[in-house]
């Protein structure tokens, strides 16, 4: 093992998506003990032997980090991926995380949606939603951004729908709103850098085939 060897950034999605991942990492013999330390303020972890570092990101940003090559790798929800469109390789389905993008609303609603009214829809997700309706449906309608509990939407009258997250649908069980329109299924999934890619193939090739292994 060279000593000059480069180190390889993983960039992972704070929350459930990192935990996870980790616990991935872990079958592989991929550990990394500093970030175990629940009450840790530090940002960036390091695996010395194996000449890996990691460090936790909001969602959003992790493909930022990953197409400017700040992390060779990293993993977030395929919802992110769709909504920033950055310039990366998506190279795995990790098979957990698994949920999907839906319009939703209350069952009135229903209507709107099969007669192209122009009709408006919240989401955290503005890119997904246009692609969608403007793309997929042909529907003109006016997008309106929020940054969470976009379930909020048609219960106070801001919206007629949203485009949101439906994992269990409880949110929406108990919001009186349901799933009106599935746009796609998604999970959690690895990214690549372009240039790593290219760079550091060896290493990273490997690292997808183990992990393929263990996820089916
Ligand atoms: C997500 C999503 C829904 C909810 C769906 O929100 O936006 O609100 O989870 O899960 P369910 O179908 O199992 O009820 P999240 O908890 O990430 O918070 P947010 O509302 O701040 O986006």
């Amino acid at each position: 093992m060279s000593e000059d060897r480069k180190y390889i950034t993983f960039a992972l999605g704070k929350g459930r998506l990192a935990k996870k991942t980790l616990e991935l990492l872990e079958e592989i013999g991929i550990t990394c003990e500093e970030m175990k330390d629940k009450d840790t303020r530090k940002l960036i972890f390091v695996n010395e032997e194996l000449k890996l570092k990691f460090f936790l990101a909001k969602g959003p940003d992790v493909p930022t980090y990953v197409e400017y090559g700040a992390a060779d790798i990293g993993v977030v929800g395929s919802d992110t991926i769709l909504e920033e469109g950055r310039r990366v390789y998506e190279v795995l389905d990790l098979g957990f995380g698994k949920c999907r993008m839906c319009v939703c609303g209350p069952a009135s609603a229903k209507e709107l949606l099969k007669h192209h009214e122009m009709i408006r829809v919240a989401s955290k997700y503005p890119n997904i939603a246009k692609d969608y309706f403007y793309n997929k449906k042909h529907q003109t309608v006016d997008i309106i951004k929020l940054n969470g509990s976009v379930e909020l939407g048609p219960i106070v009258g801001l919206a007629d729908v949203i485009v949101d997250i439906v994992e269990t649908g409880s949110t929406l069980k108990e919001n009186g709103l349901e799933v009106l329109e599935e746009i796609c299924p998604l999970s959690a999934r690895m990214i690549v850098n372009q240039v790593s890619m290219k760079m550091e193939a060896e290493r990273i090739k490997e690292l997808i085939s183990k992990l393929r292994a263990k996820c089916g």
